[in-house]
This record gives C-alpha cells, structure tokens and sequence, in this order.
C-alpha cells in the first residue's frame, strides 16, 4: 500500500497519540477539556473582537487563534478545535444561539412527530467552517502538537435539540424516552450518522484524534444508558474512518460524564480512550479496562476535579501527584497497555485563575517524567 503524501508539518510531539494508542511515552500527557475559552483573558477580547461566540466560532482565521491561545500559556500535550457541539444541530436548522450568561438556546426544539420526520443529516456545506478551521488549525500548529476533533454524542445533541436549551432535570426528554422511544430512536439515528460523517469530515481536514463528548450520559438510568447512549456512540464508532489524510491512525475517545459505573460496558466500545469524572478511582478502572477479551486495552483520560483548581497552588501540585498515583507506574514494556492521559474531570471553569492551570501542567509533567 502506498503512504499518502500529507502537506502537514511531521508532528513533533506525539506524546498523546501514544498514550491513546496504548504505547508507552517519556512522561504523561495532558491537556483540558475547554481549554480555549472563558477562564483566559485573551480569549475573552478575541471573543469581543468577533462579536460574539459563534461569530468566533464561524471564523476559521479566529478559530485557529482561539484554539492556540491556551498553547501560547501552557506546555500543553494537545490542541483541541475551537468550536461547539451544537454546531450539528445548529446545522440541521433548530436555530442555534448563544445568550449571554445563559448558554445555549434552540428556536425550533423537536418535541413532536412533525418535527422528528422533519430532521435530515445536515448538509455538510454548512459546517464548511469547522472543516476550514481544522486545516487551518493544523497548519497553524506546523506540528507542535496534535489536533484533536470533537463531536457531541448522538443523546448529548439530543438532550438540547428537545430541551432546547440547558436542563436541570431533564424532564422533557426523558419523558419523550419513556412515553415515545421509537421518536427518541429515530432522533439518535440520525444524530449518529450525522455526528459520523461530521468527524470523518473533520478527520479528512486533517483532525489527528477525535472525542465523542457524552456529557450528559450519566443522567440515563442504568439500562437506558446503555439503550439510548452507549449504543448510538457505538453506532458512530463504526462508521469512522481509521486513518487520517497522511495514513496515520486516528484514535477515538469517548467521555460520559458520570458513566464511571458502566466501564465495563464501555470497554466494549471500539474506541481507544475512555475519558472519566473525578468520582472515578483511576486505579480501578485501568484495572477493569486491562487484559479484556484479548483486544487492545483502552487508555485512560482524566479526572482532577475541575474544582481543585480554585485551591492554592500548593494544593493542585498535591492533588497532581495524587491523581497520577491513583492511576499508578505506567506500563513501560508492552506494546499496548492502558496508559494515562491526564486531563480534568469535566471542562475548565470559567472563574479559573489561569496561573493555577499552568501549575497543574508543570506538575504533571515534572512528577510523571520516566
Ligand atoms: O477548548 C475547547 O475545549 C474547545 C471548544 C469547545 C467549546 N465547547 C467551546 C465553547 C468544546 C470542546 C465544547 C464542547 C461542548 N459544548 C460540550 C461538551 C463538553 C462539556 O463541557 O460537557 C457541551 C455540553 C457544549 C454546549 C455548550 N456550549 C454550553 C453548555 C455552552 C455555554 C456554557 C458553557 O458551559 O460554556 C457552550 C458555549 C461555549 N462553547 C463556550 C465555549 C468557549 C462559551 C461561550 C462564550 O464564549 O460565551
């Protein structure tokens, strides 16, 4: 088989592509969930100068600044695109906007029959922007470090589609799971291919990883979660593609907040990373995910408690050390093993003093150094 030719710089640091494929590294990798946005006061002028987030969002050329903003601070391990889950929604015309202070919001929710036979797989002519702002992302990063893509998981979309906006107790949905589950499949299906075709696009523009971002997984009870997340993530793992545009393999992460209790369901899932909260036991779960059924043990991403960061820097030094030993001496032999991707628990508050970030870094990677 003939390599194919990338224009892409060769990638300096792959420190996070090995921890994800399972392969042994010099130290341990990290980088943060939302790491551009908020918490930096770059990101906030940037975000001024657009107008507002989508403006910033839509825009590959402030895309690619915002993306590299917290790398400019920070020694991180890995980039992530900047940009929304709900840009796939956005996309298949609920009316996407961002008010100030409140989130998200959806003009056209779907709540009835008309409204789920009215959705489609988007046309991927309106996401154009993502893709050109992982080109452009990429040659930006001229291979410093990976970029990572990113989608929303087909129930995490679906919990804003028929909310419409944030949810406390999730109520209009679940009762639509209960009452109109054939309406919720049909939501998730399409959810998923879509979801499928929109990181495969991302992977072609020259993503390097990708994530599935199952937020809000854990508010399913046991059962459902399995029925309406797990299975529809898995429904877009199989319709990725496995190399990127230079024939590298591009590796998979899913992260359900709060599916800490459903590892070993999850292992089943054809990914290579799984990503967990702070209510995780790092040591239990490489335990659960080792040597199962002969396959190539996942990796591990997470799980300092966002929170921590708010304490002294002395404090997030400790709790650095503390994380990184849970998880325990990683396997400096094998070829494969579940090694350890270091990384929040959930995404960056937006209150963070940024210099408490760069401590957390430095710690993790003078204390993990081989
Ligand atoms: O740095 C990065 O991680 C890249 C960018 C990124 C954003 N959103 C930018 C953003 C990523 C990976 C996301 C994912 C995302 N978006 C998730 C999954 C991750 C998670 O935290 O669970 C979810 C649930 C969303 C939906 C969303 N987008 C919400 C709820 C909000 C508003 C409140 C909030 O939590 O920030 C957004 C807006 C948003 N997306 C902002 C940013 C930087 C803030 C908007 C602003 O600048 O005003």
């Amino acid at each position: 088989m003939t390599e194919p030719t990338s224009s892409f710089a060769p990638l300096r640091n792959d420190t996070f592509l090995r921890a994800c494929l399972g392969q042994p590294t010099d130290y341990t990798p990290v980088w943060l969930m939302r790491q551009a946005g908020r918490y930096l006061p770059e990101y906030r002028a940037l975000r001024a100068q657009a107008g507002n987030f989508m403006a910033l969002a839509t825009n590959p050329a402030l895309a690619t600044e915002a993306t590299l903003q917290p790398l400019e601070r920070f020694a991180l391990d890995a980039a992530i695109l900047f940009s929304d889950i709900l840009t796939v929604p956005d996309a298949m015309g609920l009316g996407l906007s961002f008010q100030q202070g409140e989130g998200p919001q959806f003009a056209r929710p779907v709540r009835d029959e008309a409204g789920v036979a009215a959705l489609a797989i988007p046309d991927m002519d309106k996401l154009r922007y993502v893709f050109d702002a992982v080109a452009s992302i990429r040659r930006a990063l001229a291979g410093r470090v990976p970029l990572i893509g990113f989608a929303g998981s087909p129930w995490t979309l679906a919990c804003y589609m028929v909310e419409g906006a944030a949810s406390k107790d999730y109520r209009t949905i679940k009762t639509l799971l209960y009452a109109r589950p054939d309406l919720l499949h049909r939501i998730l299906t399409i959810n998923a291919d879509s979801v499928a075709v929109y990181l495969n696009a991302q992977i072609d523009a020259g993503a390097q990883a990708v994530m599935v971002f199952d937020s809000w997984g854990g508010v399913l009870a046991d059962g459902a979660f399995q029925t309406f997340s797990l299975a529809y993530t898995q429904r877009v793992l199989q319709q990725l593609k496995r190399h990127g545009a230079d024939g590298k393999e591009v590796p998979r992460i899913v992260f359900t907040k709060g599916g800490g209790q459903w590892l070993r369901d999850m292992r089943a899932l054809d990914c290579d990373v799984l990503g967990v909260d702070w209510t995780v036991n790092l040591a239990t779960a490489r335990e659960q995910l080792s040597g199962h059924d002969g396959q190539r043990p996942q990796s591990l991403q997470g799980n300092l408690d966002p929170i921590t960061l708010f304490a002294p820097p002395a404090t997030v030094d400790a709790e650095v050390q503390r994380t990184l030993a849970a998880f325990g001496a990683p396997e400096q032999n094998a070829a494969h093993s579940c090694q350890h991707i270091f990384n929040l628990g959930h995404g960056i508050n937006q209150h963070t003093p940024p210099e408490h970030v760069a401590a957390m870094v430095e710690a993790v990677h003078r204390y993990s150094r081989r």
